[in-house]
Formats: C-alpha cells, structure tokens, sequence
C-alpha cells in the first residue's frame, strides 16, 4: 500500500479556532482523520504533519520526495498556508523532489485580498483544490490518485 502525505503550513494547528468563517470549524485533528477515511476508502496509508517552519516543510518534501523514488510514496497534498504566497524555495524544494503535489486551500484565495492570488506553490503542483473548505483535502487525495492511475494492490 503507497503513503500519501498531508502536509499543513503555518497556523493551520489553529484551524477550529481560526478565522471560522473562512476555515469553518473542524479542527486540524478532524481534517486528518477525514483524510484516514478518505485514504482507507482508496487503498492509501495517509501520514500527517503540520508546522510552522518553513525549514520542517521543505524537509518533509525532500522526504516525501525520496519516497517516491523508492515507490513507497504517491505524492503530498499540500496546504502551505501562508507561504504558498512567499515562499520561492518550497517551489525549488517540490521541484528538487520531483514529488507529485496536490495544492489545497481551504477557502477561494481569489475571492480574497489581492496578495492571496499568486502561489510559488501553483507552477510547480500537479493540480489545485481551491475554495471547497476542508473537503479539498478529500478531492487533493482523490485527484491525486486519480491523475497518478493509482490502484490500490
Ligand atoms: C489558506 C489560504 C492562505 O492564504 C492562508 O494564508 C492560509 C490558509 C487556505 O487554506 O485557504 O493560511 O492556505
């Protein structure tokens, strides 16, 4: 059975508490457990980690990226929070990986302020959940082993 990897970025240990209105009210512990169910359901061991540096993120990728490689991984979906709209070297470090990366946000970022709409993540992701609340990690998993063909054995 292949690992998928979900991977949060900063603030998203808030999500629950966090700005309801855009992010709702499941917790980030809720959000992972979704993404077990929606693993099991395809067949996928789902592993989680979330943090708040951007140092962690890129190390995870690098990992998730060796993974791949030996085929133990399928791929990340990604939510980089913040970062998405900063951050030059997780693109380098998705790109240095060759890990296939679903990028998932939790609301519609270009329904919202201007900085919101460019991501470093999107010219470098495999495809993009944009704006379906936590669901997007249900539909990034899916659409991941979809894109990939992935059967599970
Ligand atoms: C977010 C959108 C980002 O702009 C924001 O900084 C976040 C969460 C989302 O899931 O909608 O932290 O990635």
């Amino acid at each position: 059975m292949k690992r998928v990897l979900i991977l949060n970025g900063p603030n998203l240990n808030l999500l629950g508490q966090r700005e309801p209105t855009q992010y709702g009210h499941q917790t980030l512990a809720d959000v992972e457990q979704l993404c077990r169910e929606t693993g099991a359901r395809l067949g996928l061991a789902v592993e989680c980690l979330q943090s708040n540096h951007e140092g962690v993120l890129i190390d995870a990728i690098h990992e998730a990226g060796r993974g791949v490689k030996a085929g133990q991984v399928l791929g990340v979906v990604f939510n980089a929070g913040a970062y998405t709209h900063t951050s030059i070297a997780l693109q380098d470090a998705i790109k240095g990986a060759e890990v296939p990366v679903i990028e998932v946000h939790i609301s519609n970022v270009h329904a919202r302020e201007a900085f919101r709409h460019h991501s470093w993540i999107s010219p470098v992701a495999a495809g993009i959940v944009v704006g379906f609340g936590v669901e997007g990690y249900v539909l990034g998993i899916e659409g991941l082993a979809r894109k990939l063909g992935y059967q599970a054995s």
